[in-house]
């Protein structure tokens, strides 16, 4: 499976704090939003993927990540200009994509919480089709809606509705089959103008194909556009690190737990980060877990 991650928009409600720094490359208390959707995908076992943004920004992503190679993981970008939707993310990177299935997650959603990684591998086992992630809130009404039947089926879609059908939010991580670009175009080409994620998910309901995981309530699911949600996301992080003195979506961490990097290039990597706190917490994770597996 491929990831994708859509880092495009154009932060407006971070306006100025944005105009000249990406979104996604604002810090969420100890790293770069992107840091964490990133880690999502590498949590669900995904090590390919590509990073969907405007030519102005992608640039700077390309700065903080190139190639992945450090990681053990592979990145790659592609741009989208500013004018289109996100979802044309699928059909920018529908080469990207080819006959495999993909995983998309916005640039600005946070998910953590126990057994998140168990959950992401179960949710992309997908074999066919589209399968969504929806979280209850208590306010869904900003975001995608999804209705589940008492059988657990996901039966109907709605895009910011004034009176919610049900309390699940639609995330933004999905899961797709190698059919998501063609879908995207022919949204594209019948006169939906500007489709989102919503109306592409449609098309797979349309089609008996969608699948919804509902993560329980001990997950968190939180997303950053405005300057309060960004802070409470940065409260949440900087509180769960301080109080149990671990990173939450740590992508260095990710990659040497996955395996991709050995404990040597964890060493360089935390050489990097000499004299800072978030070197120190990569030098010590070999011992952390040696300690941990101790009898
Ligand atoms: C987007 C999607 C929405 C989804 C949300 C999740 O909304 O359109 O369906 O529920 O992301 O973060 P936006 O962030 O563009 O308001």
């Amino acid at each position: 499976m491929r990831g994708i991650i859509l880092a495009e928009g154009t932060g407006s409600r971070l306006w100025p704090a944005t105009l000249a720094v990406p979104k996604q490359l604002v810090t969420v208390y100890d790293k770069p939003m992107i840091y964490y959707p990133l880690s999502t995908l590498l949590l669900s076992g995904i090590k390919d993927i590509l990073i969907v943004s405007t030519p102005q920004d992608t640039p700077g992503y390309q700065r903080l990540l190139a190639d992945g190679g450090k990681w053990g993981i592979s990145l790659s970008y592609a741009v989208l200009a500013k004018s289109r939707s996100l979802v044309e993310a699928f059909i920018v990177g529908s080469e990207f994509i080819g006959n495999n299935h993909c995983a998309s997650v916005l640039g600005n959603n946070i998910f953590y919480g126990p057994g998140l990684s168990e959950s992401l591998h179960k949710a992309a086992t997908l074999k066919k089709g589209a399968r969504i992630i929806a979280c209850q809130v208590d306010a869904p009404g900003p975001y995608g809606v999804v209705t589940i039947d008492k059988n657990g089926k996901a039966c109907d879609l709605g895009e910011n509705p004034v009176q919610p059908e049900s309390g699940y939010a639609v995330t933004g991580l999905g899961f797709y089959d190698d059919t998501v670009a063609e879908r995207v175009r022919s949204l594209t080409t019948s006169g939906c103008n500007q489709p989102g994620i919503t109306d592409l998910n449609r098309t797979y309901l349309d089609d008996g194909a969608l699948s919804v995981e509902v993560f329980n309530q001990d997950m968190t699911w939180l997303d950053m556009d405005t300057h309060e949600s960004l802070l409470d996301a940065a409260r949440v992080v900087e509180a769960i690190e301080k109080r149990q003195g671990i990173k939450i979506c740590c992508p260095e961490e990710a990659c040497w737990r996955m395996g991709y990097i050995d404990d040597g290039q964890l060493e360089k990597l935390a050489d990097e980060f000499r004299n800072n706190e978030y070197g120190y917490y990569l030098a010590g994770l070999p011992d952390s877990r040696a300690a941990a597996s101790a009898p």
